[in-house]
């Protein structure tokens, strides 16, 4: 048998073939598809969202500029505090007059954490924003009343002991937070507190009733799996369910691609694997629900995903130096190729709508982030900025259930994956996003059959792969912009058919998004 790793992969793929109907429905595009994520981690909050004595920071000290990008990214909603963060968080001492607030060292980043933003602060950040706040507990040091106490503070109304602290602290009327984590991914042994499925399954169902007892209407997210990759994988999941199926609306995946070993063809099927990954939680948790015989369906809460240099670049947490003052940790710089692959996970995440409303794009500033900042200096977009931003824009409504006939082509990582793939959605006025990925060294064309509807487009963006190593810095981010993010130029790119068919070229190495319309005559 060849070895895969050197075997070629055949990713010439002359045609593929693309069918829309607007009565064929995968479910409804939930706005929180499009969350993101700041964690105490590096720079995401101290000079990240957050600076003091910036140019353009408002009288919170948060910057403006960060602000209008995350607006301009269309983020939903934003995850908080943590990831491994939250694990050891005490967040009582980071409420309250911040000069009486006490560093803390955090164990899962060894960095020092002065505590300056904390719950309030975020929580008012994120409505002056108009973004959803989701959070996590501490179910790794922490437990049933830690939690408990938190989503009173948050969400309680006046008469008891933390909702009056709340209301001490200046802030009279509850934050209403509905979404909230019961800790993050407990299954891994880099976690601060880690526990086995039993452990944590126990846990979570206790401190998730308490929570629920404080404040019925919030909805819950039980951690799964931290990666596909885990040993317990799988058992995890119907442990963990087996705890909490009645009283969790959602469990967690998480998943972080990149390139290894220069194997460009497995990279660019990551949005296959991350399609897998679903369906494997997907029927975890619909076994569990099987074998109670229970009519609910959980959800996914897929609260971390994005292109991560992890394996290759990141030195693992253990390794790291203890530091102060907002070190630079994980920031990880992107290129064009970066950005078809985050283009190309959208299109995953929104085939799938009809059980993953909720997911975080991991993170927000300067860690993993789609947003950079200097310290007391500009902020720019990196190149996974522009497909985040364009599919919140445009994927509106209903996600389509498309079909997707294209050649396959051999990868090492993920098996074989398709050269196209495609995934529409439609609004109530007729309006048609449509998002597709060329993951073929070849332009691809792609016959799109529109049945029981008119197809008009009338614009779209491409964002192409490079072929140059990714450099830091505003000046990179620019030349990556102007050279791989364009507008379609749609007459040479789309040609409109007489039979219910449009043809639409596909550059190599691309991702694509056209507006326009798919409306019944
Ligand atoms: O997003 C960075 C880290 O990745 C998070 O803290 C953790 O949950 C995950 O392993």
């Amino acid at each position: 048998m060849p070895d895969p790793r050197t075997a070629p992969s055949d990713r010439r793929a002359p045609r593929a073939r693309v069918t829309l109907h607007p009565d064929f429905r995968r479910g409804a595009v939930d706005r929180r598809l499009f969350g993101s994520f700041v964690e105490h981690l590096g720079r995401a909050v101290y000079t990240g969202v957050y600076e003091p004595g910036h140019a353009t920071a408002d009288e919170h000290g948060f910057r403006r500029d960060v602000a209008d990008l995350t607006r301009e990214l269309g983020v939903s909603m934003v995850r908080y505090p943590g990831g491994n963060f939250v694990s050891n968080y005490v967040w009582e001492d980071a409420v309250g007059p911040v000069a009486e607030r006490k560093p803390f060292l955090d164990l899962a980043w060894r960095t020092v954490e002065p505590n300056l933003v904390g719950t309030d602060e975020f929580l008012q950040w994120a409505e002056r924003e108009g973004i959803e706040p989701m959070m996590a507990v501490n179910l790794g040091t922490r437990g049933v009343a830690a939690a408990a106490a938190l989503v009173e503070y948050c969400n309680g109304e006046a008469g008891t002991r933390w909702a009056d602290l709340r209301i001490a602290h200046g802030r009279t009327e509850p934050y209403g937070v509905k979404l909230w984590c019961l800790g993050n991914e407990m299954d891994g042994p880099w976690q601060i507190g880690h526990k086995d499925a039993h452990e944590y399954g126990k846990l979570a169902a206790e401190a998730g009733k308490a929570m629920k007892l404080v404040d019925p209407s919030i909805s819950l997210v039980v951690c799964g799996s931290s990666s596909m990759q885990m040993p317990t994988f799988g058992e995890w999941e119907r442990t963990v369910l087996s705890y909490t199926y009645d009283l969790v609306d959602h469990v967690s995946m998480h998943a972080y691609y990149e390139e290894v070993d220069g194997d460009r063809a497995s990279f660019l099927a990551s949005g296959t694997a991350m399609d897998r990954f679903i369906d494997r939680v997907v029927a975890s948790a619909d076994a569990v629900g099987a074998e109670r015989r229970s009519d609910k369906k959980i959800t996914i809460s897929f609260d971390e995903w994005n292109v991560w240099y992890l394996e290759t670049r990141f030195p693992g947490e253990a390794n790291l130096p203890i530091q102060r003052d907002a070190p630079r940790i994980i920031e990880d710089v992107y290129s064009g190729l970066d950005a078809v692959v985050v283009g190309d996970l959208l299109v995953t995440l929104l085939n799938h709508a009809d059980r993953v409303p909720v997911a975080c794009l991991a993170q927000l500033v300067n860690v993993i982030a789609p947003i950079m900042t200097e310290p007391g200096g500009e902020a720019w977009r990196q190149p996974t900025f522009h497909p985040f931003a364009t599919t919140a824009r445009l994927a509106r409504g209903t996600a389509l259930d498309v079909r997707v006939d294209a050649p396959t082509y051999g990868t090492a990582r993920h098996g074989d994956a398709p050269v196209v793939t495609a995934a529409a959605t439609v609004d109530d006025d007729g309006s048609l996003g449509l998002f597709l990925t060329n993951r073929s060294d070849h332009e691809v064309e792609v016959d799109l059959a529109h049945v029981g509807a008119a197809l008009g487009v009338s614009e779209g963006w491409q964002m192409v792969a490079d072929h140059e190593a990714a450099v830091a810095g505003p000046e990179h981010a620019a030349k990556v912009a102007d050279s791989c993010w364009s507008a379609v130029d749609v007459a040479a790119a789309v040609t409109p058919g007489t039979d219910g068919s449009t043809t639409v070229r596909l550059a190599p190495e691309s991702w694509t998004a056209l507006a326009g319309t798919f409306a019944r005559a």
